[in-house]
């Protein structure tokens, strides 16, 4: 039985191809520096939440699945997968040496053999000096740069459904990288370790634009008091090429802003798109304070209101990077009561009582439950959930 260990495994990258790879018969090993996700893991429970990852996890582990903070289990795997990523610092800068510390401090206990595979989003370039950083500790380099690109909560079933882009420093990195990924993938698509990692990047970009366009539109058009749902509902019906518009939201998340940054580094800060949608995106959490202010006779002052969902996504737990968090700030500056709620968010005020307490309402994110709501009191739906 092949095997396979996986850096940073106990994370939102590394458990769902952890758990496919184990469904596909490779003996997997998962090593992560935090004790208490790898606790969680060996007692076949999940650290957050991941459609249809709980059964596959019970069928596996203490079989051919397992976590651990011991490094070296490195030493007998045949792959080693990084997924660590590269977050971008108070500049917005990508840490690049992020990436290369981890792999870095597993080189002792790697040998020249392994088919090294990064998964994480990289900046472009990374793959090459790792490349040269394996090449001179280890003498040799069996490296393919294969990015993750599923979307979190979904991870199960997109990993088994989407086509995996493959590409690896020489040919024979790209063609072991490929079996290992034809495992588990519908479709490999072959590219370079460049295009990989720009592919990679301009996805998160585009989905990060997306957002910000519909973003503005709400603003523009709410601003003159007209209803953004009516124009955009109008514009999309009966016409195709509409058809994909986003509706507007808290573009959040670990990956969307972070990427546009990185992307826009590479370009030596020239990506003057991406940089507007971040302008669009940042700004509005603070545009939906404005409009609840307004609804609410101009001062949020004493006020007790509640922003509905910290999580950055729906019917989701995690919160990293969540604009919930930057609503809170903005409204904490209006000197407003600020009670938060989230079903999946422990300590987090229960829904009964914060319906009860809240003068006025933000809706943060749009978990399913939260469409039968009807509240009584002012409040700011940029999602459309409570229809006007
Ligand atoms: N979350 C997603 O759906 C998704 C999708 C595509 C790409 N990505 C990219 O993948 C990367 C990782 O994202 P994530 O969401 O899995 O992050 P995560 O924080 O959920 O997981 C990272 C894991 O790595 C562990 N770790 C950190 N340093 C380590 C080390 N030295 N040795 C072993 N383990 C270590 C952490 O404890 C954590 O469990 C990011 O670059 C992200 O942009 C994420």
């Amino acid at each position: 039985m092949e095997k396979v260990c996986i850096i940073g495994g106990c994370g939102h990258v590394g458990i769902p191809l952890g758990l496919a790879l184990a469904s596909r018969g490779f003996d997997v090993s998962l090593v992560d520096v935090n004790p208490g996700a790898v606790e969680t893991i060996n007692a076949a429970k999940l650290p957050f939440k991941e459609e249809g990852a709980e059964a596959l996890l019970a069928e596996h582990i203490g079989k051919n699945l397992r976590a651990t903070v011991d490094p070296a289990a490195v030493s007998g795997a045949d792959v080693v997968v990084f997924v660590t990523g590269t977050p971008v610092d108070e500049h917005l800068n990508p840490k690049i040496h992020d990436v290369l510390r981890v792999v870095d401090s597993y080189i002792p206990r790697l040998n020249p053999r392994q088919l090294i595979v990064l998964r994480s989003t990289i900046f472009p370039g990374v793959t090459r000096i790792v490349e040269s950083l394996l090449r001179e500790k280890l003498g040799a380099a069996n490296l393919a740069f294969c990015p993750e690109r599923i979307v979190q909560g979904k991870g199960i079933e997109e990993i088994f459904t989407l086509p995996q882009l493959v590409s690896g420093v020489d040919r024979q990195s790209e063609d072991a990288a490929a079996r290992l990924f034809a495992t588990i993938a519908p479709k490999i698509i072959r590219i370079t370790p460049e295009e990989a990692e720009l592919a990679k990047l301009m996805t998160n970009a585009w989905r990060y634009l997306e957002f910000a366009i519909a973003n503005q539109f709400y603003m523009m058009v709410e601003t003159q008091g007209l209803d953004f749902y009516r124009i955009l509902n109008a514009m999309k019906d009966g016409y195709p090429r509409a058809s994909h518009f986003a509706r507007a939201g808290l573009a959040a998340g670990p990956c969307l802003f972070k990427d546009t940054m990185q992307l826009s580094a590479f370009h030596n800060n020239g990506f003057f798109l991406g940089h507007s949608a971040m302008l669009v995106n940042e700004g509005l959490p603070n545009f939906l304070v404005s409009q609840l202010e307004a609804r609410m006779g101009g001062s949020l002052r004493g006020k007790k209101i509640g922003v509905l969902g910290l999580a950055f996504k729906a019917d989701n737990d995690d919160t990293r990077e969540s604009l919930s968090f930057k609503l809170i700030k903005c409204l904490e500056t209006k000197m407003a009561v600020v009670l938060r709620s989230d079903e999946f968010v422990p300590g987090t005020m229960p829904l009964d009582e914060f319906m009860r307490q809240a003068e006025g309402i933000i809706l943060g994110v749009p978990h399913t439950a939260y469409k039968q709501l009807e509240p009584s009191v002012p409040y700011v739906d940029c999602w459309n959930v409570w229809k006007r």
